[in-house]
């Protein structure tokens, strides 16, 4: 310890991924007075600016696991943060502390298997009793359909891949003979490995956790997503058109409640496994009649959830996440601050099908210079100074404020109403609707 040698507590820090939540983590951790610059691997046409700097390797990829070892060492990074699953699936971070490089956040291989792989997650909530559908694991399509039959209700039967499937591996059936027919003409999409779970009902919420091993800090506010791509929740699944929180339907108690009985038995179960879960830990819930149970668990932070999420938190990022990493979170918590926060995703149309990529977008500015809003990039390039859409999710239009949640929510759709791109984008107008039901 250097304590005269301010220097000491500069650091880089290096962002892997290229989506709206590393935005957002990256914009959070740039207003930490610590950190210096922020590098993206590879960032998105908003991420470079200001503290930010794109780096022309995509840390997502296996192949360039060996590149980014580099880049950290030669650039001296003081803190790495993972993004999204693909990498940390793949052992991103034990290849890292391989190396030697031990400021990482991000499960390693062993811990990410909670989103992994389904069977997995579905037996280690079985062992610790956390409330979750019931469900069978079936190995081959006719154990499948024998165990379709045998969990389906008058309500329907859930199928499920075992492994990562890009969020294309759930079906919600509404009778069992469905299940067999989408089953039997899907085969190559789902495996051999398949989860039949009940059917359950109720809002779904997110709640998320700063893991650093041992202990687990549980953020004060669960958001809401919205997966299907349209209004009133029609439509195929989404990586999610948007989010808002504080949620109503986990006020603080069943926060508290899903930290004392899903968030800190994962984390304590792997400690005593010797696999310690240092990282994100997304708990994807469902308010049934019978209270909170996990639906999934994701090893990363929820997208679209992160960008309202890190409008909200109070606390130093960097902080918080250096803490993680050298296992000294106990005995600290997360604060948010007062009021809401809403997030409108603008899609390229035709989204989550095909869509055309290269169109320009206008009025991010006007957009941004709203009060209380900040434009999140997901599926945007930069080509010489012109900002191009480049994938499927675009922008993540988030607004926050102290007032009630429909000023922040319509402060969002004023802000939406600024910007546009040749042929116009595709977003849910009902963002945040289900708040107002409650
Ligand atoms: P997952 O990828 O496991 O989050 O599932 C995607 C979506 O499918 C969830 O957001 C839910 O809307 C739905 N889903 C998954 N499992 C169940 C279940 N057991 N009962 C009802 N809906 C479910
Ligand atoms: N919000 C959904 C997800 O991140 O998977």
């Amino acid at each position: 310890m250097c304590p005269d040698d301010g220097r000491r507590d500069m650091a880089k820090v290096l962002l892997i991924g290229s989506g709206g939540r590393e935005h957002a983590l990256g914009w959070k951790l740039s207003q930490s007075e610590q950190v210096t610059e922020v590098h993206y691997a590879p960032g998105n046409g908003g991420t470079a600016g200001g503290k930010g700097r794109n780096i022309p390797i995509d840390g997502s990829k296996k192949e360039n696991f060996d590149a980014i070892a580099a880049w950290i060492q030669k650039e001296e990074i003081g803190l790495t943060v993972v993004g999204p699953e693909a990498p940390l699936a793949e052992g991103i971070v034990d290849f890292l502390h391989e190396k030697g490089i031990h400021d990482v956040f991000g499960p390693i291989q062993a811990a990410a298997r909670l989103e992994e792989d389904k069977f997995f997650s579905f037996d280690i909530m079985q062992e610790l009793g956390i409330p979750q559908a019931e469900g069978i694991k079936c190995h081959n399509i006719n154990e499948a359909i024998t165990a379709i039959k045998e969990q389906s209700s008058k309500d329907g039967v859930v199928i499920k891949a075992r492994g990562l499937t890009g969020g294309k591996g759930v079906k919600v059936c509404d009778s069992a003979q469905e299940a067999i027919d989408f089953l039997e003409e899907h085969k190559s999409r789902f495996g051999h490995e398949i989860l039949i779970s009940e059917r359950m009902f109720g809002q779904e919420f997110s709640v998320f956790g700063i893991c650093d091993g041992e202990d687990v800090l549980t953020l004060p506010v669960a958001f809401q997503d919205h997966k299907p791509v349209f209004d009133g929740d029609k439509g195929p699944n989404t990586g999610g058109m948007g989010a808002y929180g504080p949620a109503p339907i986990a006020p603080p108690e069943v926060i508290e409640e899903v930290h004392r009985r899903v968030m800190e038995p994962i984390v304590k179960a792997f400690a005593q496994r010797g696999t310690p879960y240092c990282g994100f830990l997304y708990a994807g819930m469902m308010m049934t009649e019978t209270g909170p149970r996990v639906i999934e668990f994701n090893v990363r932070f929820g997208d679209p959830e992160c960008q309202p999420a890190m409008m909200l938190l109070e606390d130093d990022l960097y902080d918080l996440l250096k803490k993680a990493t050298a296992g000294t979170l106990k005995g600290h918590a997360l604060r948010c601050r007062d009021g809401h926060a809403c997030c409108v995703v603008l899609a390229s149309k035709g989204y989550p099908g095909a869509v055309t990529k290269g169109l320009k977008i206008q009025g991010i500015e006007e957009a941004d210079a709203l009060d209380g809003v900040k434009v999140f990039h997901a599926g945007t390039c930069l080509e010489s100074t012109e900002l191009l859409t480049s994938g499927g999710r675009v922008l993540g239009v988030t607004s926050t404020g102290e007032g009630d949640f429909r000023s922040v929510q319509q402060q969002a759709y004023k802000a939406v109403a600024c910007i546009d791109t040749e042929g116009g984008f595709h977003f849910r107008r009902d963002i945040g609707a289900k708040a107002h039901t409650l």
